[in-house]
């Protein structure tokens, strides 16, 4: 089977949620071989140099699993995001604006998408897709999830505040594809939000006499 045609981008992370440049046709799925991780620092949108924030990128499973982690569930190991069509006479004009959106460490790969988790054949094939790599420079890798939380609890960058771009994530998931199993963003989307709520009662008792 051909797959749908044109250019397609897969976005698991801001992409999802902030879409800023043009596009034809919108497609919900998976890719498998990776897991989403927020182990990319972010020095220029969630952080500054000094102080930076967590966003997400993709581990390949065989790099994953050398790796330590938390969550070893199967049905974790697959990513669930959008795929967008991009118009035909603006691919490059799209593609040039995200190079500069997310130069902070990520390069272009080509994914297949799948529609279904039990689906065999990919719906869209060799979509482009945003990946910091576990080699570059902004790589931070694994960190335990409560530090993890708290970084993201307090970092904030020219884009705004990190949890914002956490709990953006984890509720157009919950949308798009609830039936998804993601322990990481989930476990994460519920620390950060417990801490919101102990600083929230913190500064409520500060403010009584
Ligand atoms: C995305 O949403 O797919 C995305 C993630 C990281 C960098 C660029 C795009």
């Amino acid at each position: 089977m051909a797959g749908k045609p044109g250019v397609w981008i897969f976005g698991y992370g801001s992409l999802i949620w902030k879409v800023d440049f043009p596009v034809v046709d919108r497609v919900p799925g998976l890719i498998r071989g990776f897991v989403r991780r927020f182990w990319q620092g972010s020095h220029d949108h969630r952080g500054v140099p000094g102080a930076p924030g967590r966003v997400v990128t993709l581990i390949p499973l065989d790099e994953w699993k050398e790796m330590k982690d938390e969550h070893r569930a199967a049905e974790d190991c697959v990513t669930w995001g959008m795929a967008y069509r991009l118009p035909e006479d603006q691919v490059d004009q799209v593609l040039a604006h995200l190079r500069h959106r997310e130069k902070d460490g990520y390069t272009e790969h080509l994914v297949d998408i799948f529609q279904h988790q039990a689906d065999t054949e990919p719906i869209i094939f060799k979509a482009i897709c945003f990946i910091g790599t576990t080699k570059n420079s902004s790589f931070h890798g694994y960190k335990p999830l409560n530090e993890l939380a708290q970084q993201i609890a307090t970092a904030r960058g020219p884009s705004g505040p990190n949890d914002e771009y956490l709990l953006n994530l984890a509720h157009a998931m919950h949308e798009l594809a609830p039936e998804a199993v993601d322990h990481h963003l989930y476990e994460l989307e519920a620390r950060v939000l417990s801490l919101r709520r102990t600083n929230e009662s913190g500064s409520a008792d500060a403010a009584c006499p």
